[in-house]
């Protein structure tokens, strides 16, 4: 072997619905697209067409061994109109996830994914003072109808690369490119989460469900901030700022209630613990000498130029650990790389699993990004992440090499010697 998984760690996939389902007009991305927006022109409405083939791909995880899903519902289904919540979504979504379970695939759900419907968007969107309310109606709609079956929840994805991306740089929607408005957006997210936390531990003790086993958060995307030279004050100034305004704030907001600019406090967050376990989505490292993000020179990027940083995962894992209670366990809710001809995946999982595995820290689940290729919003359909091959003309599934490495790996609870040899040598970064 060339190593063990560590013990007890659970390894899955991780979608959003608007990447992967397809057929839904209704929502922000959808507009986007047609607004001629993403990148390469593809839209969301295509996708993988997995709101029709969704027991093709639940099968296709079984067969591979999935013991977790992390995956997303579409807001924009299941509340076209404001304030009329169509039954047949729900039901479908129902079916679903009663289907991964009976495969013995445990679910982690998500109830916002970077998708607005667009009555939303066009109430003002994250901005408006009414989004906190409107969001907790709609996540109490989802609860009553799933709570029952689904212990384990992430409440909302990346609030800062969604504000920012957003409200910030203006590149995603609603395109917008304020700092106050990335700080309202950013501020209401972190007011709904907490309340979200909240709702879904009370619907759950109604439905006689104890404590331990209902399971809360929200999925933080993390980076490392290096300073490009560590003897340049400057730089180190500008990575301990950017590191703050992006995450630092937001990560404290959303998990105790503590609220510092850019994050305002809005009614009802009281400081208190609004997580059940520590959810971390991790890429890259940005190597920082202003107030902007950076690559390091030299050094293995994947297809998107991110810099490949597998050690960043760890230390984040640990920093959070330490600041936030190593009690709890950690969920790398995201993990993964664009490589568009799936020539490096398979040593990029190798080396993120082999940290995990051999160093100290408290992760307990591995949700690799993604299952299969998807809309990767902005840039469309041409950035692939999948570890199964999309075909989008006509939608076939094909596992790739990378795919049929981490089944093994799930097998075996480890790297063989041979998979190692078919899989992982002949893997290689790039620059
Ligand atoms: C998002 C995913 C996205 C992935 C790769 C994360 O920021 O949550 O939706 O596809 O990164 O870019």
């Amino acid at each position: 072997m060339k190593f063990t998984l560590k013990k007890d760690l659970l390894l899955g996939t991780a979608t959003a619905a608007t990447q992967i389902e397809g057929g839904d007009e209704s929502n922000n991305w959808a507009r986007f697209a047609r607004e001629g927006r993403v990148i390469d022109g593809s839209s969301p409405t295509r996708a993988c067409d997995h709101y029709n083939r969704w027991r093709e791909d639940i099968d296709l995880m079984a067969e591979m061994g999935m013991q977790i899903y992390r995956f997303g519902i579409e807001w924009s289904r299941i509340e076209p109109i404001h304030g009329y919540f169509d039954e047949e979504v729900l039901e479908h979504y129902r079916e679903e996830i009663e289907y991964m379970i009976e495969k013995g695939i445990k679910p982690l759900l998500t109830l916002h994914h970077f998708s607005n419907p667009l009555w939303f968007e066009d109430l003002g969107g994250w901005t408006s003072p009414e989004s906190v309310d409107i969001f907790i109606n709609f996540a109490s709609e989802v609860i009553d109808y799933l709570g029952d079956i689904v212990d384990e929840y992430i409440t909302i994805n990346e609030p800062n690369v969604y504000c920012l991306n957003g409200y910030f740089y203006g590149i995603w929607p609603p395109e917008q490119k304020s700092i106050f408005a990335y700080s309202k957006a950013l501020s209401n997210m972190a007011s709904a989460h907490v309340k979200c936390y909240q709702l879904i531990h009370n619907k759950r003790a109604e439905m006689e469900k104890s404590r331990e086993e209902t399971r809360v958060s929200f999925a933080n995307h993390l980076r490392v901030f290096s300073p490009k030279n560590y003897h340049n004050l400057w730089h180190r100034f500008s990575a301990r700022f950017m590191e703050h305004m992006f995450q630092g704030a937001i990560t404290d907001a959303m998990m105790t209630g503590k609220c510092v600019f850019p994050v305002m406090r809005r009614g009802g967050m009281e400081r208190g613990r609004y997580y059940d376990f520590i959810g971390i989505n991790y890429y890259s490292r940005s190597t920082v000498s202003g107030i902007s993000d950076g690559v390091a020179e030299g050094c293995d990027r994947n297809d998107l130029g991110w810099e490949i940083y597998h050690d960043g995962l760890i230390d984040l894992a640990n920093l959070l650990s330490m600041e936030f209670g190593d009690e709890y366990p950690i969920y790398v809710t995201e993990n993964g790389t664009c490589d568009n001809n799936d020539s490096f995946r398979s040593r990029f999982i190798y080396d993120q699993l082999k940290l995990i595995s051999e160093l100290d820290n408290r992760i307990e689940r591995y949700y690799h990004w993604s299952f299969t290729d998807n809309f990767e919003w902005r840039e469309g359909e041409s950035a692939r992440f999948g570890i199964v091959h999309i075909d989008y003309e006509t939608q076939k599934r094909t596992v790739k090499d990378s795919g049929k490495f981490y089944s093994d790996i799930i097998k075996n609870q480890g790297v063989t010697d041979e998979a190692y040899k078919t899989f992982v040598e002949p893997s290689k970064y790039h620059k």
